[in-house]
């Protein structure tokens, strides 16, 4: 889908970056070129993924400082880090600048679970929020307020997810921290892009991962209910939403800034149309009858 030098001589950290949607995107982010630091809470999920990542081929990707390797050893770095701490991920990104500066920040790292909104104790609440909508806000003026005074340019993006903007019952605090993260988004694309930085966010339909399905498709039951309300009949893939953040993070996209861009298979917009439903609800025979009769 791209060629294979597009990321190459980007800086890449992403939070979240051991499992899942975090993982997919630095597989492809490595692929095209680019290096690429991953943090989260637990080292031995990073250094096995970073362990993995590092056998990536990077075909035809130039590999600078890397020695002529063809693997992606040099480009892959794991770091511990808790993104609910400022204090922490200041000496995370203080440790990356040392070297050089990032060019990309990609704000993945998420907690979340399906409850009753009325029976969440304080600390559920301050579990999803301090990860989703505090992590990512450190995160993103650690490194905006490099870029800016080091006139550096910069792209942030952002995963959030399609009950941002119109919320959704049962995963409350997940619902209000990203709507958070997409009011950010979309301010500061305002606010620092006259200084080259640009923001932007995904929000994506369910994409199976053990992260997400465990905690908000935790019975078997839910899944085929999920996989329903999606107009092409399926979940997304790590791999689709990989490509659409590599195109996004790219300089391919430099006109893109403040945008929330949706990749839910249609999911959203079927449950928004009023009579979106009559497909399931009436049969062939149905619309025969509906048809209006040819007069004699
Ligand atoms: C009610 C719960 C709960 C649950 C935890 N709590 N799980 N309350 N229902 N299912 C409560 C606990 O009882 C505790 O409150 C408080 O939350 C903190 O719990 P801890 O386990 O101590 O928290 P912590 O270790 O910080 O873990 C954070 C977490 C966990 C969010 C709860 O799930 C986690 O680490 N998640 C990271 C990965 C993740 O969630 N990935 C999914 C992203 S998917 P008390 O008062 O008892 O002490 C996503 C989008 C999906 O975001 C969209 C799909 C379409
Ligand atoms: P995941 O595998 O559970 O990913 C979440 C990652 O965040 C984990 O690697 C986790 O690692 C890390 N993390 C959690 N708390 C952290 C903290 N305090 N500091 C640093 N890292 C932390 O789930 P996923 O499906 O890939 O989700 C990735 C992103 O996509 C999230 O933003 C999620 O909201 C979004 N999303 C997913 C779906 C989906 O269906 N998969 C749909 C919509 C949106 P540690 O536990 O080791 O810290």
């Amino acid at each position: 889908m791209f060629t294979s030098d597009l990321l190459s001589n980007k800086r890449v950290l992403i939070t979240g970056g051991g499992t899942g949607l975090g993982k997919a995107m630095a597989r492809r982010f490595l692929q095209l070129g680019a290096a690429v630091h991953i943090c989260g809470r637990r080292e031995e999920v990073l250094e096995q993924t970073a362990a993995e990542l590092s056998q990536v081929n990077l075909s035809q990707a130039r590999l600078p400082g890397a020695g002529g390797s063809k693997k992606a050893k040099a480009l892959i770095h794991a770091i511990p880090c808790d993104v609910r701490n400022r204090d922490a991920v200041e000496a995370m990104i203080d440790s990356i600048w040392q070297e050089a500066p990032l060019d990309i920040l990609v704000n993945n790292a998420a907690g979340n679970f399906i409850a009753r909104t009325e029976e969440l104790s304080p600390r559920a609440w301050e579990s999803v929020i301090n990860i989703v909508l505090m992590g990512t806000l450190h995160c993103t003026m650690a490194c905006g307020r490099r870029w800016l005074r080091e006139k550096h340019s910069g792209t942030v993006l952002s995963i959030s997810a399609t009950y941002a903007p119109v919320g959704s019952a049962y995963v409350v605090p997940s619902a209000v921290s990203k709507a958070g993260v997409e009011a950010l988004t979309r301010s500061l694309a305002v606010e620092w892009g006259n200084r080259g930085i640009r923001l932007n966010a995904i929000a994506p339909g369910p994409i199976p991962t053990q992260g997400a399905f465990s905690r908000v498709l935790p019975l078997p039951k839910l899944e085929p209910i999920a996989r329903e309300r999606i107009p092409l009949r399926r979940f997304g893939t790590t791999e689709e939403l990989a490509n659409l953040a590599a195109f996004l993070v790219s300089d391919g996209s430099s006109y893109i800034n403040g945008e929330v861009i949706r990749m839910d298979g249609g999911e959203f917009l079927q449950g928004a149309g009023e009579f979106s439903n009559l497909g399931r609800a009436l049969s062939d025979e149905d619309w025969e009858s509906l048809k209006p009769r040819k007069k004699s």
